[in-house]
């Protein structure tokens, strides 16, 4: 294959220096694209013999041809050589030099231009679908747990400062909601970018009448671009596809944050099964969350690629320019993070586990009922400001007593608001007060059963 022609080379002066060679190869990163390069010109020759540019005899040439090459190369028996730049001039070699004459005739009315607009796209479709997948086994792990934990009550955060009381299960949930935007937001990529920009040429078209919206339709886009110097330029998708994908990941970091914290000594929240954990090469007493931190530390090369494609696409003059090579860098590296991430974050999920025993004996510090108890006030006819500061003044002096609101006695209470009763104290506790909310999607045991149910009833469904 080495001795096949290169036509290009007939308008330059001998042969490229081999610092060139290795510069403006882009084999090496998208040789993962050669099936959809293959489908893609299997698609463009079947139109080409539709429109009678080739013979029917050339046209079985060029698709067996085409579908040994496939074969070739998914068994590690095709030989990538980057003299031929990237894996549309390598197939297309390999083809002529299997075929000849038939093999000369597949660019036809084609650049790589169009060629490799199209190769992404339908790269991306499937890669969309293998995300939403993974998407959707994390969330049912997620929802998984929630179910072990209906009931079970720990502090939530604001600030990282105890705020009010929630079950676990509505904490996992939480995660559950962020997911189905990523998956909304992936299949919203999906349709925008189903478009299909072969036939565009390098950037004016062609001369020759092809069909696009044969070739457009065999690959299962639904519809055209109808603008070719858009067309071979628009790399929109990518930008999104790597914005999705960074959501994911700011998703993810922030779920391994809270999970570095809540299994430190100092919090003991939740215990992640050691074989996702890993030790210290000098501190034998060590079990590290390494996973989620590298989760978490991935999340910013997949942001270092968002702002790379953008900064790619920025101010290019109009038309097809190879700076547009660098976009599958990062759209590959961004997708294949993310993927990796979304499953250890499943099997962290899968494999770790709440220690209520733990959260119980901490629960009751850090005043979580103090809310509710004012929400108690307002229940009893007192404006909301005021309940506020009656309150803030009843935590100051339980702080100075060391003690829990619950502990005060009711008198104590009626010194500041002789509107409490004595059945202040069902409404105390951070136990007791997750059972109290009532709003639609609050943080209690009836609301998190109700979204559990929800969510196996939708999951189902994929
Ligand atoms: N390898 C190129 C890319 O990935 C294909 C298109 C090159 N076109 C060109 N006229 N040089 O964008």
């Amino acid at each position: 294959m080495a001795e096949a022609e290169k036509s290009w080379e007939k308008r330059l002066a001998g042969k490229p220096d081999e610092l060139t060679v290795n510069f403006v190869e882009s084999l090496s990163i998208d040789k993962r694209l050669y099936k959809y390069d293959i489908v893609g010109s299997i698609a463009h020759a079947q139109m080409l013999a539709e429109r009678k540019l080739i013979t029917k005899d050339e046209l079985k040439q060029i698709k067996d041809g085409l579908i040994e090459i496939s074969e070739e190369i998914a068994e590690g028996r095709f030989s990538f050589e980057k003299e031929y730049e990237d894996i549309h001039m390598a197939i297309e070699a390999a083809l002529v030099a299997k075929t000849g004459q038939a093999g000369k005739k597949l660019h036809t009315g084609r650049s790589r231009n169009d060629q490799v607009a199209t190769d992404i796209r339908l790269w991306m479709r499937d890669r969309i679908e293998i995300l939403q997948t993974k998407i959707t086994l994390l969330q049912k792990a997620l929802v998984k747990s929630a179910g072990r934990y209906t009931e079970d009550v720990i502090p939530s955060y604001t600030h990282l400062q105890r705020a009010q009381p929630i079950v676990i299960a509505s904490y996992l949930l939480s995660f559950v909601e962020q997911l189905e935007r990523d998956f909304t937001r992936l299949k919203n990529c999906g349709s925008l970018l189903n478009i299909s920009p072969l036939g565009s040429g390098a950037v004016a078209g062609s001369t020759l009448d092809l069909d696009r919206k044969s070739t457009a339709r065999q690959l299962g886009f639904t519809d055209i671009s109808y603008n070719s110097i858009d067309a071979v330029s628009d790399r929109d998708f990518c930008a999104e596809f790597i914005f999705d994908c960074a959501m994911i990941a700011t998703h993810l970091s922030r779920l391994a944050e809270d999970w570095i914290i809540y299994s430190s000594n100092e919090f003991g929240f939740v215990l992640i099964e050691d074989a996702y954990c890993t030790s210290s090469s000098m501190m034998p007493q060590k079990r590290n969350p390494d996973l989620l931190e590298l989760i978490r530390g991935k999340t910013g090369s997949v942001y270092g690629s968002l702002m790379a494609i953008l900064t790619i696409l920025k101010a290019q003059p109009s038309g097809y320019n190879r700076d547009m090579q660098e976009d599958k860098v990062h759209v590959f590296s961004a997708a294949d993070t993310v993927e990796a991430c979304l499953d250890v974050a499943c099997a962290i999920v899968t494999h770790t586990k709440f220690d209520i025993k733990r959260i119980l004996a901490g629960l009751n510090e850090g005043f979580l009922d103090a809310t509710a108890l004012a929400e108690y006030l307002v229940g009893k006819g007192v404006a909301f400001r005021e309940a506020h500061g009656i309150v803030g003044s009843l935590v100051a002096d339980c702080e100075k007593q060391q003690k829990k609101l619950a502990e005060l006695a009711l008198d104590e209470f009626q010194k500041y608001s002789n509107l409490i009763e004595s059945n202040v104290y069902e409404y105390l506790g951070a136990v007791n007060v997750a059972g109290k909310y009532v709003t639609e999607g609050s943080a209690g045991p009836k609301q998190a059963k109700e979204q559990i149910e929800y969510w196996n009833r939708q999951l189902e469904q994929r």
